[in-house]
């Protein structure tokens, strides 16, 4: 009986919550969206990867659409001097973000939006936001495992499960945060997804503001299974905010990134590839700005305006990963699809890991970092600490498989 009423909800559920529920009026809206998110372009290209992007005035891309931004005058570069810590080493990698060809002077590259990019990303399961306690972490477990249909799917975190390394020392006011992590080509199912990536969050919870900044392999928001980057970012409890370009917000600045750019995964046992994030509030203007790569390229920035509890910094960092279990209830590998057993070349990585402090200096994470292991079984997370040329890093990660139900 339960089975049935299960698989019911589940039904339901879909048609209630996910693409089967676009009414005319959804569709209205949805082709309102699109159209205020086209704008002109001075250019057009396609990618090898068959992605369209526009070249768009700097100063009329969609983000300015948003009705906080309606005086914003974009930023062109940060106030404070961009730097980051670490050095090369022949056998890891930072993957670039180069288009083949930039855009023309005065014009920044957004990927085109379509209703279907838009419909696809109504039905992908948002980034969970990082626990801070243990009761954080409860809440978390508890609010992903309801899993009486409905409220799952349409739960905007739906069943994700968190795998992080959290620093939410609040004596600690924290302005950015640093680290690399190691890009694996994952194979996930139609359902689910497979993040890695950092937060910088602020509470109260029910009004999170969020910025999250990663990889991930997500056929439900990309209509394919290949790495690629991505943001999400929330300024209110997941009313507000969306993954990458699908809404107004995010600045973009240099007219060579390809934001949502295919990865190249790396090597079990190999050489590794590494997606360097570097997340930095401008203490002048108050922008938190986003850096790729290693020389960090400034894509650009999450305007103030929108992150209502990021004004002055934020209280917690986390590095880690994010899986989506499918309504199977089978969660997805996450990294290589091995837990960490101390070799970097095995499990995937978060390494060079700092917090930026009050003087805008990077700094190792706190000591009283909290560790948050949604699934045991079948994901690891291990701390390694200050290791050498690893820096302070952990290894994050585990094959998926069944993970309730
Ligand atoms: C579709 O979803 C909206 C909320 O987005 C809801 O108000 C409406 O009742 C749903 N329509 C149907 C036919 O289920
Ligand atoms: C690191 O190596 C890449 C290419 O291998 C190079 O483009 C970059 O300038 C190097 N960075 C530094 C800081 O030496
Ligand atoms: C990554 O995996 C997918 C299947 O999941 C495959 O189609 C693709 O060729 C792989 N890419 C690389 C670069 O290995
Ligand atoms: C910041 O700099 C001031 C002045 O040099 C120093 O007193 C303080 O301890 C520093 N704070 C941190 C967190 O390093």
């Amino acid at each position: 009986m339960m089975k049935v009423l299960l698989l019911l909800f589940v039904f339901f559920g879909v048609s209630l919550c996910e693409v089967g529920n676009i009414s005319e009026d959804d569709d209205a809206a949805l082709e309102k969206q699109v159209k205020m998110m086209s704008k002109p372009p001075v250019k057009t290209f396609v990618t090898a990867e068959g992605d369209t992007i526009d070249c768009i005035d700097i100063d009329k891309q969609p983000s300015l659409e948003h009705p906080l931004l309606k005086n914003h005058k974009v930023q062109k570069e940060p106030t404070f001097h961009v730097t980051s810590p670490g050095r090369n080493f022949s056998r890891m990698k930072a993957v670039q973000f180069r288009l083949r060809e930039p855009c023309p002077v005065g014009t920044v590259p957004i990927p085109r939006v379509t209703k279907k990019d838009l419909i696809r990303a109504r039905a992908t399961p948002k980034i969970p936001f990082s626990a801070s306690s243990r009761l954080d972490t409860f809440q978390h477990t508890n609010m992903n495992t309801r899993w009486l249909g409905l409220w799952t799917i349409c739960d905007p975190l739906g069943a994700t499960m968190l795998i992080n390394l959290g620093d939410s020392n609040t004596d600690d006011i924290k302005y950015g945060l640093y680290g690399r992590t190691s890009i694996y080509n994952v194979t996930v199912a139609q359902e689910q997804f497979s993040s890695h990536n950092v937060w910088i969050q602020s509470e109260p919870l029910d009004h999170v503001s969020m910025i999250t900044v990663g990889w991930m392999v997500n056929p439900k928001l990309y209509g394919d299974s290949v790495p690629r980057m991505f943001t999400f970012w929330t300024g209110d409890g997941y009313r507000d905010g969306c993954y990458n370009l699908l809404c107004p917000g995010f600045v973009v600045v240099d007219g060579g990134a390809f934001f949502n750019k295919p990865l190249v995964g790396s090597t079990y046992g190999g050489d590794q590839r590494e997606l360097a994030i570097l997340v930095q509030q401008d203490r002048t203007t108050r922008n938190w700005w986003l850096l790729i790569g290693f020389p960090p390229a400034t894509v650009g920035y999450w305007p103030k305006e929108l992150l209502p509890n990021l004004q002055d910094g934020c209280q917690i960092t986390a590095w880690g990963g994010v899986a989506l279990a499918g309504s199977d209830g089978i969660c997805p590998p996450i990294g290589s699809g091995q837990k960490p057993d101390g070799d970097y070349r095995h499990a995937t990585y978060f390494r060079i890991l700092h917090r930026i402090d009050v003087n805008g200096t990077f700094a190792l994470p706190s000591r009283n970092v909290m560790e948050t292991v949604d699934q045991s079984n079948v994901y690891g997370l291990k701390n390694h600490r200050y290791e050498g040329s690893m820096g302070y890093w952990i290894g994050y990660g585990g094959p998926g498989g069944k993970c309730f139900g």
